[in-house]
């Protein structure tokens, strides 16, 4: 007796150390394949379910948009889409740096280094005056409290300046819901910060509906920090651009959300206000809801572009602002970014299918000629149809588990 039952261990451990191997070595699995962990998955992408949009099955989900720079170097900065973070500070489980739990909604998932690091290039951050230092925070009535306040933006600042440093080709915007009513509050902490040597000088800017200088230009002279503010009066106080005065944008929360319209927020022009270069487009509700953002994020954001596409001048989205920019059902907001890319660069569907000094729009091209994209790491030797096995490894794997524990 004790001898079979010390076979079956053995037997069982045998099979648990394989299923283990398998899964390890079955690594870089494609956008929505079968996984059991982000290590499965390849690069740019993470394993989740989407149980809001009926996928109980964790696959591999895009987090992170194509570099529109791998297809169009030398574009004018309005010529590209970029993934923006809707609260980019405001993350699940932060507690304030006052000591008090935060009360306030959060609207994203990992710090501010991770979003740059997965290729998110916008940001919208809430300053306000507190503790004699601008912080980042919610409010109540325009006021941030202990319990509502996140942390000294100087922090925040500080890791966008190290991604500039460490990424000397990469531009990063901030839109500021500024609340500073401080003297130069905003231009001291921007400078105790070290971002003064990247700032895009607002006299640049075309605020008549041009194009604005090219990406190889800002990338050359340094400019490669645009800030906006919703302060209309810190563009001659402080030089800091007043966003609407370049930027259309539609509402936000969830009467941005209804399907077949694409109003403008209230400050804003008119979406259709071609003096205005940028577009900025919001998607996510009143309250960030992690559970249906990656509903959200998928087939309706697409959709929500191609509404505001067609009812406003048809352009497409600069930037795409989205609640849990990692949580999808498949491609996500990064896809929505690939396929405004895609549109703005050259007239496609996706930037994957833009080629160098092509015609724009010349998009019908047979499958086979596109070139795979090429992802960092190399890891491209995805195991072929691995998916069913995985799935099933992944069920071995926790039925042992679980006789194992009994
Ligand atoms: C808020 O936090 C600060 C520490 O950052 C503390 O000194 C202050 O007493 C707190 N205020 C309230 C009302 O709790
Ligand atoms: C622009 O949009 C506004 C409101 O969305 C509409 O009233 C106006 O007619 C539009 N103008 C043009 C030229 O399409
Ligand atoms: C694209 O055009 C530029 C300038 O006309 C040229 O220098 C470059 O070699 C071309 N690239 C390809 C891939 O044809």
């Amino acid at each position: 007796m004790e001898r079979i039952k010390f076979g079956c261990n053995v037997l069982l451990f045998a099979t648990f150390f394989v299923a283990v191997f398998v899964i390890t070595y079955a690594a870089a699995l494609k956008e929505g394949q079968t996984c059991v962990n982000n290590q499965n998955c390849d690069s740019g992408l993470h394993c989740e379910a989407c149980v809001a949009d009926g996928n109980v099955r964790p696959r591999c989900t895009r987090v992170q948009p194509l570099s529109p720079f791998s297809k169009a170097k030398g574009l004018p900065f309005n010529r590209y889409s970029w993934l923006t973070t809707h609260n980019s500070f405001a993350r699940l489980g932060e507690t304030s740096v006052t000591g008090s739990v935060v009360l306030a909604p959060t609207n994203q998932q990992d710090s501010i280094s991770s979003q740059l690091d997965n290729g998110v290039r916008g940001l919208m951050l809430d300053m306000y005056d507190f503790e004699n230092d601008i912080w980042l925070c919610h409010s109540f009535g325009g006021k941030c409290f202990n319990y509502t306040a996140f942390q000294p933006a100087i922090n925040v600042l500080k890791e966008i300046r190290e991604f500039l440093e460490k990424n000397p080709t990469e531009i990063v915007t901030i839109i500021i819901e500024d609340y500073v009513t401080s003297q130069n509050g905003l231009t001291n902490v921007f400078n105790n910060a070290g971002l003064r040597k990247f700032w895009f000088p607002v006299a640049q800017m075309p605020s008549n509906g041009g194009d604005w200088p090219t990406v190889d230009f800002m990338v050359k002279q340094n400019f490669r920090l645009v800030v906006f503010t919703s302060k209309s009066s810190k563009e001659r106080t402080e030089g800091i651009a007043y966003q609407w005065k370049y930027m259309v944008e539609n509402q936000y929360g969830t009467d941005g959300m209804k399907s077949g319209l694409c109003p403008n927020r209230a400050e804003s022009p008119t979406m259709n206000t071609t003096s205005r270069s940028l577009v900025l487009m919001n998607y996510f509700p009143d309250t960030p809801d992690f559970t249906q953002a990656c509903k959200e994020n998928s087939a309706p954001l697409i959709n929500m572009m191609n509404t505001c596409h067609d009812l406003d001048h048809k352009r497409w989205p600069n930037f795409i602002a989205v609640d849990f920019y990692k949580r999808s059902n498949g491609g996500g907001a990064p896809a929505a970014v690939d396929m405004a890319n895609g549109q703005l660069v050259c007239g496609c569907n996706s930037i994957s299918a833009c080629r160098p000094n092509m015609t724009f729009g010349a998009c019908n091209i047979p499958e086979a000629e596109v070139a795979p994209v090429t992802t960092k790491g190399g890891k491209s030797t995805a195991v072929k149809a691995g998916q069913p096995w995985l799935f099933l490894t992944g069920l071995v794997v926790l039925t042992l588990i679980l006789s194992l524990s009994l």
